[in-house]
């Protein structure tokens, strides 16, 4: 174990940013053509390529989707030169396929890697979450408690008053009442219109993001991302999948959910030791988006730790821009 923990710290830190860096530059190019599939197509090859050169013995755990409906990148595939050590993967090349289409903000190449076994294996449903930065005492936020006491109890925490916080909530018609709910107590709510990955990131520093607190349910598999990005960054989050028709409670039973009601942390969705990496597609609020000089390539990346609570942020200039193909 302490062997495999420090090849994943001494190794994998710049090659995981490699990995989103090549996603990130390949959809980057297709920002704002209105096409998302497209977009997310030439990520999935650009990281897969990338991923494939690294000596691990990877297997996608979170990806593209199941082997029938993903043919690059779908959850079971074996990544990596089959040397190395045996880790678990969870990545979406492209976190906002519409964001890109469309070139708005905070679309995001976002990989995390951790070892075998340690990352959950969450069926492709919605799942409800709660989340906030580091600086607060455990159990702050509660996923079951209503919308006005956990606002309450995080603007306590704060020292502000409840029309100082801000909330972030996917802009979907599900959540008209959780909307409402939020208005009522007079704290602000940035509507994303895609991308809940970001939007938990950005409660670890609201300074710079102005985001508070996350709210609201979004993709199970992006959960887990975000909750390796937290586990590395700190922060607390809660989830709990909705499954509310048999056909997903038998499938997440068959990829080992046995309590449907069970409320997961961020240490549940991603244990011991974690890698994450995010590069920015599109401009976003913590990290620029791909930049295409006329002699160089630039690209930012936010690359973190677990064990060492390691934050790296790596502004690349990328002059040899052949090598994106
Ligand atoms: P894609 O990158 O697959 O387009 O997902 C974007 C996203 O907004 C996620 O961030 C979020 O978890 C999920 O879609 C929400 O799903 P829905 O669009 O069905 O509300």
């Amino acid at each position: 174990m302490a062997d495999t923990v420090s090849i994943l710290d001494r190794i994998f830190t710049l090659e995981l940013a490699r990995v989103a860096e090549a996603a990130a530059v390949a959809a980057a190019r297709l920002r704002g053509k209105g096409d998302e599939m497209a977009a997310d197509q030439v990520a999935v090859d650009a990281m897969r390529t990338e991923l494939n050169k690294l000596n691990i013995q990877g297997r996608v755990v979170i990806g593209e989707g199941e082997r029938d409906e993903a043919p690059m990148l779908y959850i079971g595939e074996e990544v990596g030169s089959g040397k190395g050590p045996q880790v678990d993967i969870a990545l979406d090349p492209l976190e906002g396929t519409t964001i890109c289409a469309k070139n708005l903000p905070n679309s995001l190449a976002v990989i995390a890697i951790a070892e075998r076994g340690n990352l959950l294996y969450a069926p492709d449903v919605y799942m409800e979450k709660i989340a906030i930065g580091p600086g607060f005492s455990a159990g702050l936020i509660d996923i079951n408690a209503s919308v006005k006491d956990n606002l309450a109890a995080l603007a306590k925490a704060k020292g502000v008053d409840i029309s100082r916080i801000t909330t972030c909530i996917l802009d979907r018609p599900r959540h008209a009442k959780l909307i409402k709910e939020v208005r009522e107590t007079g704290a602000a709510i940035r509507l994303i219109g895609d991308g809940d990955v970001a939007g938990i990131i950005h409660t670890t520093d609201p300074e710079e993001t102005g985001i508070d607190i996350y709210l609201g349910s979004g993709g199970a598999p992006e959960g887990v991302l975000a909750a390796a990005a937290l586990r590395c960054i700190g922060g607390q989050m809660q989830g709990k999948l909705i499954l509310d028709t048999i056909e997903k409670r038998d499938r997440a039973a068959t990829m080992g959910v046995d309590d449907p009601k069970r409320i997961y942390t961020a240490d549940d969705m991603a244990r011991g030791d974690v890698l994450f990496a995010a590069t920015g597609v599109t401009d976003g609020n913590m990290l620029a988006g791909v930049k295409f000089g006329k002699d160089a390539i630039t690209t930012e990346t936010i690359v973190m730790r677990s064990s060492s609570k390691t934050v790296r942020e790596i502004k690349a200039r990328h002059q040899n821009i052949g090598k994106f193909g």
